[in-house]
Parts: C-alpha cells; structure tokens; sequence
C-alpha cells in the first residue's frame, strides 16, 4: 500500500490543524469536506484570537493607537492578497462577505453603469447558484438576456459553443474558475481573451481555484476575479472581490455607508477614493487579518506544493473508486482539481453519506448549490469527496473502505 505522496511534509502540517485530531461518533475524523468550507491551521485562529486580545478597534476611524494598530493591519492583510494575486494595486482588491457578496455587488454595480434591455451576459452550465441567481435577477431588472455555454459529458466548457455564443450584443461573461461539484478546470485565460475580443467584461469565480492553485490576475487579464477566505483555510464571512482599477473607479457604489462617502450634506454625498468606495459600514476586521494569516500559511508550504499534493490524493482516489463495482463519476474532465463526485448504482448519495459519516469520515451529498448542472446530467445529486492538502492516502483508503462496506449494507 502506498501511504505517502513525499511532496509535502503531511505529519508536520497535520499537527497545524487542530481539528484532524479530532474523534467523531468515535473514529479519527477524515474530513473529505473541502469544498464547503476548508479547515482551519493554527496560525489562522491565533491571528483572528490575538486581534481580538489585543488590537481590537474600529478602523480609519479613531486617532488613538488601537486603531491605528488595527487599521494597519487591515490594510496590511489587503497588500497579502494583492501580492497574492499579483494585483497591480491593493486598491484593486475590495474585502467583502465572501464569493456570494463580491458577485452580488459585480451584479448590482456592472448592472446599473453597463447593462440594458437586450443585452447578453454569459455564464456556463456549471456555475454555482451564486454565479447564476445575481444574472437572473439583473436579467429580469433590465430585460437583459442570460446565455449558457454548455458541457460535455464529462464536464467540460465547450469552447465552440462558448465562440457561438458571444457577439456584439455579450456585455458580461461570468464563468467559475473551478467547478465544485465537478473539479473541471476551466480554460479561463482563453475564455477571457476571447471575451475581451467582443468587448465583453468577464468575472472569474475563482472560490475553489485560489484554494489548489496560483491565480495571477495580471497574467489571466480578468477584469474581476472574486473568492472567500473560508475554502482557503480562513475564517467563513469574508471574501475577495479584485477589480482593474479603471473599472473599478467607473462602477458606482454597491451599498451606502459610512467609509464609502468622502463628503455628505442632506443635498448631495460625493465617494470616497477605492477601495473604500466599496467598502460601507464597519467591515468583517478580524476576518481581514485572518484571511492574510491564511495567505501566509499556504505561501509558506508553497501553492505549487499543495496543488501537486491534492493532484496525487485526485488520482489515487480516482484510480481505487473505479474499481469498486456499480460507481459512476460525475466530472470526469481531463484538467481537474481536487473534486470526486459520485453515484452508485442502486444507492442514494444522502445514504451513503450517513452511513461513512458514522465511521468518521465527512463528505458532502447532495445538488451543491449547482441544480442546473445537475439537471444536465439528469441526477437528484451526488456524493462529493473534496481533498485537502492535509489530507493523506491512508485516509483515501479508509474511505473506500467505509464506501463498500456502506454500499454493502444499501444494496
Ligand atoms: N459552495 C460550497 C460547496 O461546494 C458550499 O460545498
């Protein structure tokens, strides 16, 4: 039995992680969970506990010391991410709730400055609902069209149809980096030249990307990029939204508030400079230095590292639940992160996932947010395994171990 992957130092990394120490119902927890929301190290937690202890202010606010302390922290985990996304500047980078709240604004701004009745914003057949409901609703306000890019059978962008689809009257694409169901890759560096020819805008949902791989905003060109902190071991209620500066600067303002005005009188409010402009109302402080702390974390054992890490953890996974009999892959893209969704034959996904959660091992079942994708591959659902870097071979196979035995009791 192969037991490691020798590419990361796995007893050293595990021991960050509180919680994998951890019994549940009994056994060793195995969280295979990581596409809902990642674990946490050590070193994130002790960030967001040390500014509570001992920083915690308001920022660009006061003028005694705590506040200067934490608004420099602030600020300092906005250069974290900047650097992080090879951002030409931290203005371009606006803190926000999260994926959900950073594609909610895009809709609202974009579509009050760009969008009008008749014209076209494009996303794919696998978008999560948060990338799909914000369009509809902008659709509806302005009597715009949504177009889908459809997908093969094993879960693919079709990039012909992608080509088909755009023209003179596209405004929008909006298209996720990876797919959380699924793990496709998508080829967003192509879909974003071939958009930026129509004169397209395009966002990137990039909320299970930055977690496994290194995302470099300058080299993809994307207008937008958008991900949260807590698939990336940072804390849940904060998230990313980047933004080219020129652009930014264009869009008016999401929500009013304090932080976001320059100057108010009850005649007429003028905007704070970016990215302030964006930023209304006491923002999630803690959450900030948090998702740096994360930053670092990951910098520290290398992207590079821990997206070859989950590729091995992918294939072993993949290679040992293909041999179990009656088992069907949803998402089987030749590019693909670290995502194995699953049906077996003759078994209900929510089964199997109360069964092996008995034994300690958590994944996720059901339509992840993404009904329309599964209405392509004409499912209810799937049972979702989701890989971590500190997540290790033994742990795959305790897994498919648990899986046959679950599909033994069902069957
Ligand atoms: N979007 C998250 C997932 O894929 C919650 O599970």
């Amino acid at each position: 039995m192969e037991t490691k992957t020798n590419i990361i130092d796995l007893e050293s990394i595990r021991k960050d992680f509180p919680i994998l120490t951890r019994k549940v119902n009994g056994k060793p927890l195995i969280y295979f969970d990581n596409g809902a929301t990642s674990q946490k190290p050590q070193a994130v937690i002790a960030a967001i506990e040390k500014y509570y202890t001992l920083e915690n202010s308001n920022i660009h606010r006061g003028i005694h010391t705590l506040s200067q302390e934490a608004t420099e922290a602030y600020e300092a985990a906005r250069n974290t991410v900047q650097h992080f996304l090879n951002a030409e500047h931290s203005k371009e980078i606006i803190f926000t709730s999260g994926t959900t709240g950073s594609l909610n604004l895009l809709a609202s701004s974009i579509g009050k400055k760009h969008i009008n009745q008749g014209d076209e914003i494009i996303i794919s057949t696998m978008e999560h609902h948060s990338n799909i409901v914000p369009w509809q609703m902008l659709c509806e306000e302005k009597g715009a069209i949504l177009k889908v890019v459809p997908i093969n059978d094993k879960g693919e962008f079709l990039m012909n149809e992608f080509e088909n689809l755009l023209s003179d009257k596209t405004k929008l694409v909006s298209v996720t980096h990876v797919s959380n169901t699924l793990g496709t890759i998508n080829p967003v560096k192509e879909i974003i030249a071939k958009a930026h020819q129509k004169g397209a805008l395009v966002i990137i949902d990039g909320a299970q990307a930055v977690p496994h791989t290194k995302v470099d905003v300058r080299n993809l060109d994307c207008d937008f990029y958008v991900f949260s902190a807590h698939k990336m071991l940072g804390p849940t209620g904060v998230g990313i939204l980047y933004g080219k500066e020129s652009l930014l600067n264009d869009l008016p303002p999401y929500q009013g508030g304090g932080d976001m005005i320059k100057t108010v009188t009850f005649e007429k409010t003028t905007y704070n400079e970016l990215p302030h402009k964006f930023e209304a109302g006491t923002p999630n402080i803690a959450g900030g230095i948090g998702l740096a702390a994360a930053i670092d974390y990951m910098n520290k054992i290398g992207v590079d590292k821990i997206e070859a890490h989950e590729h091995e953890l992918l294939s072993y996974a993949t290679k040992e639940i293909k041999q179990i009999e009656g088992i069907r892959i949803i998402g089987e893209a030749n590019n693909k992160a670290s995502v194995l969704s699953f049906l077996v034959d003759g078994t209900h996904p929510s089964d199997i996932g109360m069964i092996i959660d008995k034994l300690g091992i958590a994944i996720r079942t059901g339509h992840h947010c993404t009904e329309p994708l599964m209405d392509r591959f004409d499912i209810p659902g799937t049972a979702r395994a989701s890989f971590a870097f500190y997540n290790t071979i033994e742990e795959i196979d305790t897994f498919i171990h648990a899986l046959k035995r679950a599909i033994k009791m069902l069957l």
